[in-house]
């Protein structure tokens, strides 16, 4: 059980923002072009891990094997298209009751977070117009083991001066789950009912959560 709660830990792709089926659709184009099949199914696997791991796993999925200098420009490429689709992201691309969330949680007093294995992640936040809310952003270019290792949580408890079990972590994908799990951490798997039985907790969306509970 929990500690009382001080400070919310968000996963941005996916929980905060929609950004995840951007990420799906840029792999997709990168797996046709080297000819590897990859479905949604496919893409459960990827979500939350880094970009290079991503590439790694879709090249398995193929049985591929290709040179570090292709690899290189592989992720360069799927950045690109990443980024393209991206353009025009506004507040209309966050997910269902992230502000009243973030509004209640600025409101009771605890610290949020975000921790996110892309490298785009301040980029998007301040596009978002969420920094304002965040005390911390721990990305994908602050740690040196990605999800599933605990690191990117660990690192944004700890710049909030709190302990693991004092924090909740939100997550779409199930090796940010095995992440929170692996740090200590209590999990709320949002949007994905791949996580129904592996987040400690589960909603649907955020409008579903009660922090009162929790703080
Ligand atoms: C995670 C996403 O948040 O970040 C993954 O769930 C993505 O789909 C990963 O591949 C890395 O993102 P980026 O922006 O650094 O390529
Ligand atoms: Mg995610």
């Amino acid at each position: 059980m929990n500690d009382k709660t001080k400070g919310l830990i968000f996963d941005l792709d996916g929980v905060l923002v929609t950004t995840e089926y951007n990420h799906f659709v840029s792999w997709k184009k990168i797996a046709k072009a080297i000819d590897v099949s990859f479905n949604e199914h496919d893409n459960e696997q990827l979500k939350g891990i880094s970009r290079a791991d991503s590439l790694k796993k879709i090249l398995e999925l193929g049985n591929k094997a290709i040179s570090e200098e292709l690899f290189e420009e592989l992720l360069a490429q799927k950045n690109e298209f990443y980024l393209n689709s991206i353009k025009k992201i506004n507040r209309s691309n966050l997910l269902p009751g992230v502000i009243e969330l973030l509004q209640s949680a600025a409101q009771m007093g605890l610290k949020c977070a975000v921790g996110s294995s892309s490298r785009n992640a301040r980029f998007i936040v301040t596009k978002l117009e969420l920094d304002f809310y965040f005390s911390t952003i721990v990305d994908g270019n602050d740690v040196t083991f990605p999800k599933p290792s605990p690191e990117v949580f660990l690192k944004g408890a700890q710049r909030m001066n709190c302990q693991p079990n004092e924090c909740l972590v939100f997550e779409d994908a199930l090796s940010g789950v095995a992440a929170a799990r692996a740090g200590g951490f209590m999990s709320i798997g949002v949007g994905n009912p791949l996580l129904k039985n592996v987040a400690d907790v589960y909603i649907d969306s955020l409008t579903e959560f009660r922090l009162e509970a929790y703080a």
